[in-house]
């Protein structure tokens, strides 16, 4: 059973807070789930961020190494922030958050857990991580950041027993993101995705609760 907002644990480079008790009961409803870090605010993305996440989403990068849709339209953003991201934290899903700058409050970029439950859950315990960040704001750390503040949130309020980190093959800044935070790279998957219209290797990693996170 998760721990409640109360008694969350100070964790180290970030504490756990707001956390409705109700939202611990047996459906996880993540709606209102706030995270603080050193630098850092991680909570769902408003209806004020449609414009960066648009902009963002623009990036050849992002749409090179994720799977938001290319091209990138102004509704796919409004969807995501109004319909989507909250849909999949009433229903526990799927937790996305925007991550702030404390102080500015400025969005940096976007971070989730997925398949926490539901159609695409592989078991009750496991969660596949994902991310992006502005390009004005990479090289700074603020992903590393969030990764390692979102999975000790994930082990200690999700109960998750193992995250999952997959990337592309070559996709070498996604890659030191995660090693940084923590995560052991297991092995290449051969021809495993098809990707806008071309067939690629990939990269798998995972991060399980005993391991350590790096400050
Ligand atoms: C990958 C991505 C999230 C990295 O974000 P970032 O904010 O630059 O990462 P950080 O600043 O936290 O960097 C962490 C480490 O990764 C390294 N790193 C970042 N980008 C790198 C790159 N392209 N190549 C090699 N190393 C890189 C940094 O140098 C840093 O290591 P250091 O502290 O030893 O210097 C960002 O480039 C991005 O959004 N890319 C497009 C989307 C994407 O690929 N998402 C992941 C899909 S699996």
């Amino acid at each position: 059973m998760p721990e409640t907002a109360a008694n969350a644990p100070e964790t180290p480079g970030g504490t756990v807070t707001d956390i409705p008790a109700a939202a611990l009961e047996s459906v996880r409803d993540l709606t209102g789930v706030m995270i603080t870090t050193g630098r850092l605010v991680l909570t769902a993305p408003s209806p004020a961020d449609v414009d960066a996440i648009y902009r963002i989403c623009q990036d050849p990068a992002i749409q090179r190494y994720t799977t938001v849709p290319s091209p990138y339209e102004y509704e796919h953003a409004r969807d995501f922030v109004e319909k989507v991201v909250p849909v999949w934290a009433k229903e526990g899903s799927n937790a996305v958050f925007g991550f702030y700058h404390a102080t500015s409050g400025q969005l940096l970029g976007m971070i989730g857990l997925h398949g926490i439950s539901g159609p695409e859950a592989k078991n009750g315990a496991m969660a596949e991580i994902g991310y992006w960040t502005a390009p004005e704001a990479r090289r700074q750390g603020y992903t590393v950041e969030a990764v390692r503040a979102i999975c000790r949130w994930g082990f200690a309020q999700l109960g998750l027993e193992r995250i999952e980190w997959i990337a592309f093959d070559g996709n070498e800044g996604s890659r030191a993101v995660a090693v940084k935070a923590g995560f052991t790279v297991e092995g290449k998957l051969r021809s495993r995705w098809v990707h806008r219209g071309e067939r690629h290797d990939g990269w798998i990693g995972s991060l399980l609760p005993g391991d350590p996170i790096p400050r």
